[in-house]
């Protein structure tokens, strides 16, 4: 992906680059998703495999696929992942999507979650044209309400006892950003 030119206070920190996810990203997924400060944040499982990943990743991959998937990486190494998934199979939604992001436990902290927001946001402002992107957050994840409210979302709901985690139903919040300034035809003379 080229685009997008990040402003400055979302610059990749140094090193890091994003690109779209490839099938051999798998096993990487996998242990991303092992870390107990990542999953339990997710709707994932304890002990991510990386079968279940590829499986995953190929169907993302695969020509027409309508799911975006993109990952930071450093050095060679996947830092961390976000994507845009369809929302039910209705052609009346496709002007929305459901956003999902994490970031490597070692890494968290570092502006990855910003780089990948960032690089999201333009890839369904400016590419996708979605008017709502929509995603789902754990009542008391504050770090991912905080990143997700400096990109415009705001909550629209809240989701009683939404998820088990660990031994415990929490709730969740829905939360969703319109784009800032609907896209529009070029004026005819
Ligand atoms: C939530 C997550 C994606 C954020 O990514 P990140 O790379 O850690 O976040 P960044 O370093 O880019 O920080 C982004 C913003 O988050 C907020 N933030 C960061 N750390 C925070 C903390 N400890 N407490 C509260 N807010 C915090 C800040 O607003 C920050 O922006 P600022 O540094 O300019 O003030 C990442 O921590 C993660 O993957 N967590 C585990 C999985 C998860 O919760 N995923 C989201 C599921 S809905």
């Amino acid at each position: 992906m080229s685009r997008p030119e990040a402003p400055a206070h979302f610059a990749s920190p140094p090193g890091v680059i994003v690109r779209r996810t490839r099938v051999s990203d798998a096993g990487a997924f996998a242990r991303m998703m092992d870390h107990p400060d990542v999953f339990p944040n997710l709707l994932q499982m304890p002990h991510a495999s990386e079968e279940h990943w590829k499986a995953r990743l190929t169907e993302s991959a695969a020509s027409g696929s309508p799911h975006v998937q993109i990952v930071a990486e450093a050095d060679g190494e996947v830092v961390g992942a976000a994507g845009l998934h369809p929302i039910g199979a209705s052609p009346r939604k496709r002007h929305s999507m459901l956003l999902g992001i994490n970031v490597a436990a070692d890494w968290q902290g570092r502006g990855i979650g910003k780089l990948l927001m960032h690089a999201l946001c333009d890839y369904a402002d400016n590419w996708l044209g979605l008017l709502r992107i929509e995603l789902d957050v754990f009542a008391d994840n504050r770090r991912a309400q905080a990143l997700y409210e400096r990109f415009g979302f705001v909550r629209e709901g809240v989701r009683r006892c939404e998820a088990l985690r660990d031994g415990v139903y929490v709730d969740g919040w829905l939360m969703a950003r319109l784009h800032p300034a609907p896209l529009r035809g070029f004026p005819r003379v």
